[in-house]
């Protein structure tokens, strides 16, 4: 059955960067973004809760009507994309795919590489070394991967165009002169592509993957026409966070006005539509808390 909508998923705001890449390149395809603000982020957590994690936010998706999810961030791509593609699309005819954003990222990378490409991502995407295995299948390139922590915080900030950006990217990027393309491997980074030409040597390509993830995705869906609807190129958007510093945050990221933010919250281990959010100020003490014994 054809599939309403392609559901993009998120650890947060972040997404929404692939998902400007997304809608510029298929603006006839309807969209529902998922970003998990309230557990955000992911780059600094360990495998097996990005698994769980995951696992709720791409079933929310498929429960929104998505026969396909498009994983925007690269955090869950790098690792958990195979879990989730064994557990809930494992034949190739499989009713519900999940695609993420490592290889059509690494193809470009080599594509546009003469030798040496430098990744930058969060500390879970540069441990998982799957860039480096992407990019060794592709050609005999030199990769240099390097963890930026600091850069996705500066972004949320919105400080990209300050001298704190300028610093850290110096540092990160410091040791990498060799390097003919730096791969911007973090949902965040390409709000900052800007202030990174600016830092770094005018040989070094700074390359966001957005585009070629949207191309890589209009190829699938010209080789799966079974799988997703051509629609009017709407878009819901449903956080797990607060709705309103989401909306706040995430037009920046999109680049474009956001809808009314819909909120969706882990109810009995699934993620389920809750109405109001309450951001509770003061102490707060659970109505039934038994004393421990
Ligand atoms: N979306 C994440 C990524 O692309 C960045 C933010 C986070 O750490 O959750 O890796």
């Amino acid at each position: 059955m054809l599939g309403r909508v392609i559901g993009v998923y998120d650890s947060g705001f972040g997404g929404l960067t692939v998902l400007r890449a997304l809608r510029a390149r298929l603006p006839e395809h309807d969209f529902v973004y998922l970003g998990d603000s309230g557990r955000a982020p992911y780059g600094g957590r360990d495998a097996d809760t990005i698994l769980d994690f995951s696992e709720q936010c791409v079933e929310r998706l498929f429960e929104e009507g998505c026969a396909l999810v498009v994983v925007a961030c690269h955090t869950v791509s790098c690792v958990a994309l195979r879990h989730l593609q064994q557990r809930y699309a494992p034949e190739k005819d499989s009713p519900r795919r999940i695609l993420g954003v490592t290889i059509p990222a690494a193809e470009e990378a080599v594509s546009k590489s003469a030798g040496h490409i430098a990744v930058l991502g969060t500390a879970r995407t540069i441990a998982s070394r799957t860039f480096d295995a992407e990019i060794a299948k592709l050609g005999p390139h030199r990769v240099t991967s390097r963890a930026a922590p600091l850069l996705a915080p500066i972004v949320e900030e919105g400080w990209e165009d300050s001298e704190v950006a300028r610093l850290a990217i110096a540092k990160y990027v410091e040791g990498l002169e060799t390097a003919d393309t730096l791969l911007l491997a973090c949902t965040h980074y390409p709000l900052l592509e800007r202030t990174f030409c600016e830092v770094v040597p005018a040989h070094v390509r700074v390359l966001d993957p957005g585009p070629a993830v949207a191309i890589a995705l209009e190829g699938w869906l010209a080789r799966h026409p079974g799988y997703v609807a051509r629609g009017r190129g709407a878009l819901r958007v449903l956080c797990t966070g607060e709705p309103e510093t989401f909306r706040q945050h995430g037009e920046r990221m999109l680049g474009a006005p956001l809808p009314a933010v819909q909120h969706v919250a882990l109810i009995d281990g699934r993620l389920a539509h809750r109405e109001r959010v309450e951001i509770p100020t003061g102490q707060v003490v659970r109505p039934s808390t038994p004393p421990p014994r």
